[in-house]
């Protein structure tokens, strides 16, 4: 039987260059969607999946994360006062249990599955869930949450992918995939950032991924691979045919908050979706496409 995932690593210590200068002071990671910062929706995803404990891998300037999913006390003693009770329950909303999360540093830049391999001591030898919340998901059960019931289904590694154009194969992580059934295929291989005449297919990996302990057992070895760095997908690679691994076709929506328009997407698109918000921001909309 698959062991439960409990954990999921959130690498946060990117630099949020496209963003400048909203990032000049401030987490990419805390940027808002609607009304709560996107890494709070990569919790919130998580939690949705029964994942309760988190790690996230974090670099210079990202106290605000900490800070976020703290207890507010003066903040909270405030609210209950004015008997704000719809604004404590969204303040307390985002506080993580007490000891359920690990703040740690990537100390330099050296690629995604670095930032990873910093999460090892605290995950230890069981599987754990990766999110990249740069990635907005936007369903029922959750990307994570979907993620999780595959890997109890086949007990090995699992990753979330989407059909994307060929044009755009450079941008990710693209997978060689057979016999698939109901959405769910057997893995044949990974490549970083192919251009698209050599892409084995149009496959991308979405940045939700459920993966076993092994994985550090090859991000230990520091080798470098697209863009001199030391990539995630490189040692997923490297554990097909030892482990069992699939590839998800996830099924919901995905916004790339990545990119500027991708982001302004995600607020539309989830005001749109909110029951408290769409009905107005559906007026809006109209409103400034007349004008
Ligand atoms: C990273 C991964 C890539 C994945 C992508 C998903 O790339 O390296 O494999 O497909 O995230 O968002 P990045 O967007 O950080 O360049």
């Amino acid at each position: 039987m698959a062991q439960r995932v409990r954990k999921a690593v959130l690498p946060v210590a990117g630099l949020g260059t496209r963003f400048l200068p909203a990032t000049k002071a401030m987490p990419k990671e805390m940027l808002t969607v609607v009304d709560r910062p996107l890494i709070q929706y990569a919790v919130e995803e998580c939690l949705a999946a029964g994942i309760e404990e988190f790690v996230f891998v974090t670099g210079r300037n990202k106290g605000a994360i900490e800070d976020h999913f703290d207890s507010a006390y003066e903040l909270e003693a405030t609210l209950e006062q004015r008997r704000k009770t719809v604004e404590l329950k969204q303040t307390q909303n985002a506080t993580l249990k007490a000891g359920n999360a690990i703040f740690t540093r990537q100390q330099k830049p050296l690629g995604l599955g670095h930032a990873v391999w910093c999460a090892r001591h605290w995950i230890g030898r069981e599987p754990f869930a990766v999110l990249l919340p740069d990635e907005l998901m936007v369903s029922s059960p959750t990307c994570t949450a979907q993620l999780v019931t595959a890997h109890e289904m086949t007990g090995g590694n699992v990753v979330a992918v989407m059909d994307v154009p060929r044009e755009q194969t450079g941008s990710y992580g693209i997978v060689a995939t057979r016999n698939e059934k109901n959405g769910l295929a057997e893995m044949t291989g990974i490549v970083e950032k192919p251009k698209p005449e050599e892409a084995p297919s149009t496959l991308a990996w979405i940045g939700r991924s459920v993966l076993l302990p092994e994985v550090f057992d090859h991000l230990e070895k520091h080798e470098t691979g697209a863009g001199g760095e030391i990539q995630l997908t490189d040692a997923m690679a490297k554990m097909i045919g030892h482990s069992p691994f699939h590839a998800m076709r996830y099924n919901g929506q995905r916004y790339d908050c990545g990119t500027r328009i991708g982001f302004l997407e995600a607020n539309i698109a989830v005001a749109l979706h909110r029951r408290d918000t769409a009905v107005e921001t559906r007026v809006l909309l109209n409103r400034l496409l007349k004008g």
